[in-house]
């Protein structure tokens, strides 16, 4: 095709040149060349002209920007979530919305049963003392913290995540419970359903593994988290918006649950006075689920094999609009 016939890709990510030169290869490509990634201003002012987008999880493509691009037939994104994104508003016009699914399961697993053994085993609090030079000849260790096997794990979204969050659970010898729209577990028949209530006063660890939608927005607040047991924690490598903040905050204050261990915010990255971060029983990551050289770049690949895709007018690998399909095939 003459390159002036290509279709147009803005890239919102600072890519590797093998990337670059693979999109290169049959887009003529435009990217962001700030710092980070553009504002939702900056992308309504270069979107005029572009057939796909490849952007992050926290790009914000919402009606608007959207409605900036009248071209646009596809947003990739760079993850597996996509509430970034106006989802109505895209399939509306027949713009197709992709993500990343499977290919980070293992890594957001992973790293969310680290979290668990890093609360019971109060590992933030003994690295400090051995870092702060408390480790010595009969001085006492820190406080003791407790075994996994045997205490129950609620999972609040048992989709491809929960899943194997429980299935490495299962394996360190917890019991495990889970709230969902469904009740059966299938095939992970170790996991017991729960009604949500239920759940939040029977776990000792709660992991939230829920896309953010209006329904899962501020899931947990102060009325749940009243529900859980003052020993239990909170983990959330999902979405911030899914918690209430400051409830969790308050609560975490007053001892009302023992801990939390927090990889997403409601604010990324959060302001430098936010609460959360001077509370001796919080452990905050800055989003590293899906953060392994090997996980990246599988998703990457998906990403961008997901965008070729669409601007070659064929369905991608994973759609999350599906049903915007066949307006969008009436516009190729
Ligand atoms: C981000 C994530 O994609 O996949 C998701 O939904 O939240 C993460 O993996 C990652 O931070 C890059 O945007």
């Amino acid at each position: 095709m003459p390159p002036d016939l290509l279709p147009r890709a803005y890239l919102a990510l600072r890519l590797s040149d093998e990337a670059m030169a693979r999109i290169g290869a049959a887009c003529r490509v435009e990217r962001f060349e700030g710092r980070g990634q553009p504002s939702k201003e900056e992308l309504r002012a270069c979107l005029g002209e572009i057939d796909g987008l490849l952007g992050s999880t926290q790009l914000p493509v919402d009606a608007e920007v959207l409605a900036s691009a009248p071209l646009l037939r596809v947003v990739s994104n760079f993850g597996v979530g996509y509430d970034n994104v106006d989802l109505a508003a895209a399939t509306a016009r027949g713009v197709l919305v992709c993500n990343t699914p499977g290919v980070l399961t293992d890594a957001v697993a992973d790293l969310t049963l680290g979290l668990i053994v890093a609360l019971a085993r109060r590992l933030p609090d003994a690295a400090r003392f051995v870092r702060e030079g408390h480790w010595a000849p009969g001085r006492p260790l820190p406080e003791l913290g407790s075994d996994l096997r045997g205490k129950t794990l609620g999972i609040v979204g048992l989709g491809r995540i929960g899943r194997a969050v429980a299935q490495r659970a299962h394996g360190f010898g917890m019991r495990i419970v889970f709230h969902d729209v469904f009740r059966d577990p299938g095939e992970d028949g170790f996991c017991e359903y729960r009604d949500f209530d239920d759940l939040l006063r029977e776990a000792d660890f709660v992991s939230l593994h829920v896309n953010l939608t209006d329904e899962t927005k501020q899931l947990i607040g102060a009325r749940e988290l009243a529900l859980m047991q003052p020993h239990a924690y909170l983990v959330n490598t999902a979405r911030g918006q899914v918690v209430d903040q400051p409830a969790l905050t308050e609560a975490l204050r007053e001892g009302r649950i023992a801990g939390a261990a927090l990889d997403v915010l409601a604010q990324e990255p959060p302001a430098p006075d936010e609460p959360l971060l001077s509370l001796p029983n919080v452990i905050v990551l800055p989003h590293i689920g899906s953060a392994t050289r090997e996980t990246r770049r599988a998703m990457l690949d998906l990403a961008i094999e997901n965008l070729l895709a669409a601007l070659r007018g064929e369905t991608p690998r994973c759609v999350a609009n599906p049903e915007a399909l066949e307006r969008w095939r009436a516009r190729e």
